[in-house]
């Protein structure tokens, strides 16, 4: 125990979590999927599937992990030998891993864009945003040389272990990034015709009320709090006894849900003001805030920032999925961190090269009527988080006596019981029904 790192302050940890947790899921992936699924009425339903579902799993990862004070499979092993509860820790390990496999793509796109920025290149006609997406994302060489970088950031950083200058950078960087989102939002609703982004964005369409899109809003529910594959679980293993276990999961919770509707905000406005479209897949982050820039006066010179702050956030979030992996191989063998994380990142690489290659010179394979990239997505947020998280749920609400989940989360009792409610009804069942009539209707 003493070999492995500690958070140095509670809000270490605070901020830690919050890194993984605020990423590309809010800012890149959730306007494009409430763009895809009508908007209003997903955005209401993740909202619901935040609180109901996977907050109450978050709270049980932090309580396990902390239990635990080791990696996600020995956390599971030690506190129940000869159950196969341990298995959890394997899927989220090879989950983890998935995930950054195609999560490392989207951060390439970050650098190829950061790169044209710095080059001051990254200026179209505002209707030509799009083309200028798809020529990166197609070219097979950039695709896969700035996927590969992003990996390479990612295990340098893991590489030196979790304490390292993360904790201090993470306090600047990303109260910066919120302030970026508040100038764009204003710029953004102060368009002509700004209005339509607003009413898609909060005047339910109750078409899309089916098995489908509530599916993947629980899935967006998971990713973006990174809950059901053991990452949160591993950072609090790293927790000393004495922390609020609960109201660091709520603050990561509400933190996650602003950035989500600020990243709304910048985005759905301009698409109706500037004659796009809301439903054009995972490019709609990257179209829409270069044209909402262009609207800034030095928009050019704040794009830079703005992507460097992008990146950041991004990695503070890709550096939890490799730390699962390294955690796991490094266990109580004492294996070292600088080669496991040279190795791991190295095999994730290499999984997602097929991903990266997905949306150019191999977009015409498809999985179940999927591109790669997609059918990954899908397997790890529509399939493998739900799957995890339910048994996550199980652990914590039935395994644990209420006197070890009562004394771990030290909170107030209407709290304790309304967490337990949540943890051994609400949050498995629903996650039962939504995943099986998911399922069927996707
Ligand atoms: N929550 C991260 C994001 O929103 C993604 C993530 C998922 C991180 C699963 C770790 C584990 O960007």
């Amino acid at each position: 125990m003493s070999s492995r790192d500690q958070f140095a302050s509670k809000i270490g940890f605070i901020l830690a979590a919050a890194g993984s947790a605020i990423g590309l899921g809010a800012i890149w992936k959730f306007p494009y999927m409430a763009g895809n699924n009508g908007g209003s009425v997903f955005i209401l339903l993740f909202i619901l599937c935040i609180f109901f579902i996977s907050l109450p799993v978050l709270i049980a990862e932090f309580m396990i992990g902390r239990r635990g004070q080791k990696d996600a499979i020995t956390s599971f092993k030690e506190q129940a030998p000869g159950k196969p509860w341990y298995l959890i820790g394997y899927m989220g390990m090879i989950m983890a891993a998935l995930i950054l496999s195609f999560y490392s793509v989207v951060g390439g796109w970050i650098l190829s864009y950061l790169g044209r920025a710095l080059l001051f290149m990254l200026s179209a006609e505002t209707t030509a945003y799009g083309d200028l997406f798809n020529a990166i994302i197609q070219n097979p060489f950039e695709a896969v040389l700035t996927q590969g970088l992003f990996i390479l950031m990612t295990i340098l950083i893991v590489q030196a272990g979790i304490k390292g200058g993360i904790e201090r950078a993470s306090k600047i960087m990303m109260p910066a990034l919120f302030l970026f989102f508040i100038v764009l939002v204003v710029r953004s609703l102060t368009l002509d015709g700004a209005i339509e982004g607003l009413r898609f964005m909060f005047v339910p369409n109750w078409d899309y009320l089916n098995g489908k899109t509530i599916l993947l809003a629980l899935g967006q529910a998971f990713f973006t709090l990174s809950v059901g594959v053991s990452v949160m679980l591993t950072y609090a293993s790293y927790l000393g006894k004495n922390e609020n276990i609960g109201g660091a999961a709520i603050n990561v919770a509400v933190m996650n849900i602003i950035i989500s509707l600020l990243a709304g905000l910048v985005i759905f406005p301009a698409v109706f003001a500037l004659g796009f479209s809301p439903d054009q897949g995972p490019g709609l982050a990257f179209v829409i805030i270069p044209a909402v820039f262009e609207q800034l006066p030095m928009g050019g010179f704040f794009l830079i920032l703005f992507f460097i702050l992008l990146l950041f956030a991004t990695v503070t979030s890709s550096i939890s999925m490799l730390e699962i992996v390294v955690s796991i191989a490094i266990g109580d063998r004492k294996a070292s961190r600088i080669r496991t994380a040279w190795i791991g990142g190295f095999i994730i690489f290499l999984i997602g090269i097929p991903s990266a290659l997905s949306f150019g010179v191999w977009s015409h394979i498809t999985i179940l009527g999927k591109s790669i990239f997609d059918a990954v997505d899908f397997l790890t947020n529509s399939i493998g988080m739900p799957i995890g998280a339910f048994f996550i749920a199980l652990f914590a609400g039935y395994y644990y006596s209420t006197h070890i989940s009562k004394q771990e989360l030290s909170t107030s009792p209407p709290l304790y019981y309304l967490w337990l409610a949540l943890i051994r009804f609400v949050s498995p069942v629903a996650i039962a029904i939504i995943f099986i009539t998911g399922l069927l209707a996707a």
